[in-house]
């Protein structure tokens, strides 16, 4: 099943950057009668095998949600663990992200974060910054609208402090001022769990995305599904604004 999907990839068409809304880990663990945190503990195999493949199929981005502004909110006792979670995983798992060339970055703000869980991350970053098969950026304590307050608010004092003329303002210089600005933006976006919305995850960046949503639970997501967002995607005809017969001429 997995190889014959994996057969149908067109190689020549691989989206650059895949993010991905990781969602359902609380139901998963529910429906086990068990707690919200073993969802996410189950979780971290997905994230696993889901980095592996996109690498072997030559995606060069891939970008997990794994912390969103909003999930301060939950209960003190899931975001601990979550970040107990996020430290011991990085921990466990560096000697062989850097083994496989993946580099590690993190979005997001990021000093709002438990110490223990900053340093892992920023030791991890420093490590593989050289790396270059794959990028991994976690979205930790992040969330579109806190990175474009923070954008429009550096391109308020450039303006203020006469470095940058408000009719100089466009959209690139708009995306210089992201924390995805070294990234290219995502040319497919994956949330899983069957919910149908954005949630405050790179708004800005998803602009020309396809999005592709599966009814499959972030625990249970393996190789195949991965492959199956991919045929999806390139099933596709991006248009990007344009008339079809435009796109085949070109
Ligand atoms: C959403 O499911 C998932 C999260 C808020 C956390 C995702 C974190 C991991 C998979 C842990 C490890 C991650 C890395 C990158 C090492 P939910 O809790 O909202 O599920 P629900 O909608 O069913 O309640």
């Amino acid at each position: 099943m997995e190889k014959l999907l994996k057969e149908r990839i067109d190689d020549t068409n691989i989206p650059e950057h895949v993010a991905v809304i990781m969602d359902g880990n609380g139901r998963w663990a529910k429906s086990r009668g068990r707690e919200r945190i073993f969802g996410h503990m189950n979780g971290v195999e997905s994230v696993r095998e889901t980095l592996k493949t996109a690498r072997e199929i030559g995606v060069k981005y891939l970008t997990l949600y794994a912390f969103s502004t909003e999930n301060w909110n939950r209960p003190k006792e899931e975001v601990d663990a979550l970040m107990d979670l996020l430290v011991t995983t990085i921990m466990d798992e560096i000697d062989e992200l850097d083994d496989k060339s993946v580099r590690l970055k993190a979005i997001g703000d990021l000093d709002n974060l438990p110490p223990k869980c900053c340093n892992a991350l920023k030791d991890g970053m420093a490590r593989t910054a050289e790396n270059d098969d794959i990028t991994l950026i976690l979205a930790l304590s992040y969330s579109s609208r806190w990175e474009m307050t923070n954008a429009i608010r550096a391109i308020a004092e450039k303006v203020a402090s006469g470095e940058l003329a408000a009719d100089e303002i466009d959209s690139s210089i708009v995306s210089k001022h992201l924390s995805t600005h070294d990234i290219p933006d995502p040319s497919l976006l994956i949330r899983t769990s069957g919910e149908k919305r954005i949630s405050n995850f790179l708004l800005w960046q998803i602009a020309y995305a396809e999005l592709y949503f599966t009814e499959v639970l972030w625990p249970d997501f393996r190789k195949q599904h991965f492959y199956e967002a991919i045929l999806s995607y390139q099933n596709r005809e991006r248009r990007f604004g344009m008339v079809s017969e435009q796109i085949t001429k070109n």
